[in-house]
């Protein structure tokens, strides 16, 4: 079965040919980091006007790479939701068009969902349940006890910042190119971990949930100054910036680590599942593979980790075998979409 995905919830306009729900025929990214850099994240307005002009572009050349035509494709799969809401209604609406025309289901899928899918793709048709899901995106930070596919019990999630917004955000104070997890990781390298005592916040009531506002904060105020604000001048030495970028990738790492560890003694885990772009941050696959852990890891292969449609594909294929119907053509588009 073909399915097509596609995927624009944020700032990638993405499509992708998925057989079977994981064997990857095509898997087109159009990203726009390039477009928002200036502004230092994503700018809303220009992310919408840039899928406009991208989406059918982006839609052709996948079905074109996976080598098949659009009418072979048995299901059009596509993200709606949670995103920038004017962002998804344009992925939606390509989807629905496409459908329309085809006379094909119509599938919406969650993009965190499909965040974790990427990972459990790759270990295909092995899966085994229940298994812990660990989403670490620039808009989402959660644990989750996967139960099958579908079927999810939240086990925490951030009260303030997600884990790639508070790389974003400290990349910004050290005056780092957007997206900020890339670069603060190659500074990092460079830099003492242990030079500033940066700590993971402790969360009452729930010891799965997480917080990076403070951490974020305190690293503003050590560049530039206490009580400033994140425009003020840095008043370190430029020389300090990778020993406070290592110092801040260690407390923050350390804590999705920590939270993995202890979420796997006190549940009956058979395997992790990984996903979202700071999954891509090697230091945090080194740092798990440290703790010798005795069920296996997964994490998404290269490029199912960024925002990308093979994920929706594969995730709307498994839908489709479930529900054995599409979605109606009225299918809405979230700002906010929780999985659970
Ligand atoms: O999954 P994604 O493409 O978008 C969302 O769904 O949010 O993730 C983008 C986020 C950004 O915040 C980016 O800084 C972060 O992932 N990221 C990283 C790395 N690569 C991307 N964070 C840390 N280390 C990396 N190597
Ligand atoms: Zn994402």
């Amino acid at each position: 079965m073909f399915v097509l995905g596609i995927e624009s919830t944020c700032d990638e306009t993405a499509a992708s040919v998925v057989k079977d729900g994981h064997e990857i025929l095509s898997n087109v990214v159009a990203s726009q980091v390039a477009i928002h850099r200036e502004f230092g994240g994503v700018f809303p307005e220009l992310a919408c006007r840039t899928h406009v002009d991208m989406i059918i572009p982006i839609i052709d050349k996948a079905i074109r790479s996976a080598s098949i035509i659009k009418q072979d494709l048995d299901v059009i799969a596509v993200a709606n939701g949670p995103g920038l809401i004017g962002a998804v209604l344009i992925g939606l609406n390509a989807a629905k068009g496409l459908a329309l025309s085809l006379n094909k289901p119509l599938i919406g899928v969650n993009h965190i969902e499909a965040h974790l899918y990427a990972a459990m793709m790759t270990n295909l048709p092995n899966l085994e349940f229940p298994s812990l899901g660990v989403v670490i995106s620039g808009g989402h930070t959660m644990l989750l006890e996967i139960l099958d596919i579908g079927k999810y019990n939240l086990l925490g999630t951030t009260i303030d910042d997600a884990i790639g917004e508070a790389f974003d955000k400290v990349a910004t104070i050290l005056g780092l190119p957007y997206p900020g997890g890339p670069a603060i990781e190659e500074l990092a390298k460079l830099g003492d971990e242990n030079r500033y005592p940066f700590k993971p916040a402790v969360v009452k009531n729930n010891p799965f949930n997480f917080s990076f506002s403070g951490l974020k904060t305190k690293v503003l105020y050590t560049v530039k100054g206490q009580s400033s604000q994140i425009r003020d001048p840095a008043l370190i030495k430029d020389e300090e910036k990778k020993h406070i970028a290592a110092s801040f990738q260690r407390a923050a790492l350390s804590d999705i680590v920590e939270k993995v560890l202890s979420a796997i003694n006190t549940f009956n885990c058979k395997a992790i599942y990984l996903g979202g772009g700071v999954s891509n941050n090697q230091k945090l696959r080194e740092m798990l593979q440290h703790k010798n852990l005795n069920i296996p890891v997964f994490w998404p292969s290269k490029g199912l980790s960024l925002d990308n449609a093979a994920m929706i594909a594969g995730l709307g294929y498994q839908k489709f075998i479930k529900n054995g119907a599409g979605d109606p053509l009225s299918l809405n588009a979230y700002a906010r979409a929780p999985l659970v």
